[in-house]
């Protein structure tokens, strides 16, 4: 693996049974913000990013709590470079790109009093909106069909896009042991669903899925119920592959 801090990533960076499809991108660092980092969802994503080269401001409501999981996780990854920067949600907002990891019932208040900093930047969400019936995880309507799309509609000056709903947090959190996982992603900016999927591209073990626009994004976050379902069953934490894709090479760009 091109080690950290290193400018562009060069690639190869391998992960376990890499499907035929995909390809690691080389692509340049970037900043990335993680709202609401202090969860286990938010973690997973900050260490993964950073652990391939990235600053990742680690965003909270409060600094301490930011502060306390940035120590935790470098005890957690003592011989890794990993650049983890503790800031409040709205330093967090200023970075290249920013993906919201709060709760469903908390992105739009969360994301709508940030709008000036995410004006323009790519905006990830992997919220889904699930509650809790009897034993079983059952997914929620949320009035505009989606918590990706309600996300759009708080943030109209920002490049919305779905990605990341699927992944259990915990083992993905897990540096040493990449996760065998493809990630599904919605957009109707095109171009923003490429960048995102070819960030995801460079992550160990992951292939982003361009799953279309916005639309996608109900089916998608309601199926995380469904994988939900499936752990409990089976006792697993069970991630998805789509089978029967083309090469990345034979596939139209964003305008294509
Ligand atoms: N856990 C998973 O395996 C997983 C997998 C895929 C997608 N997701 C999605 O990712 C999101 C985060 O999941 P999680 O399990 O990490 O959630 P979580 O632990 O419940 O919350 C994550 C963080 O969000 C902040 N937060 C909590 N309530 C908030 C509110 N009302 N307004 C603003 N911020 C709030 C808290 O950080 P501070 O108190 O530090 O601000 C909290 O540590 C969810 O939308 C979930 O559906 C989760």
């Amino acid at each position: 693996m091109t080690g950290p801090n290193t400018g562009p990533i060069t690639g190869p960076i391998t992960g376990p049974n890499r499907p035929p499809g995909a390809r690691r991108a080389s692509l340049p660092c970037v900043k990335i913000g993680v709202l609401g980092a202090t969860g286990p969802a938010g973690q997973a994503v900050a260490v993964q990013f950073a652990g391939v080269g990235h600053e990742v401001l680690v965003g909270s409501r409060a600094i301490e709590r930011a502060e306390e999981t940035v120590n935790a996780l470098r005890e957690r990854w003592p011989n890794r470079d990993l650049r983890l920067v503790p800031a409040d949600n709205a330093t967090a907002a200023i970075a290249d790109l920013v993906v919201v990891a709060t709760p469903w019932d908390g992105i739009i208040s969360t994301v709508a009093a940030l709008q000036e900093q995410l004006a323009g930047k790519v905006v990830v969400t992997m919220a889904n909106a699930l509650t809790r019936w009897g034993k079983e995880m059952v997914p929620l309507l949320p009035p505009t069909g989606s918590v990706t799309v309600a996300v759009a509609r708080a943030l109209p000056g920002a490049r919305v896009v779905g990605a990341f709903h699927h992944l259990p947090a915990g083992p993905w959190s897990d540096l040493d042991h990449a996760l065998d996982a493809d990630v599904m992603v919605c957009s109707d900016d095109r171009q923003a669903a490429a960048e995102v999927i070819a960030l995801i591209d460079a992550l160990p073990g992951l292939r982003g899925v361009d799953s279309g626009g916005l639309s996608s994004a109900l089916a998608i976050e309601a199926l995380t119920a469904a994988l939900l379902e499936v752990n409990r069953h089976y006792k697993v934490h069970a991630a998805i592959r789509v089978t029967g894709l083309p090469d990345r090479e034979q596939v139209p760009g964003p305008g294509g």
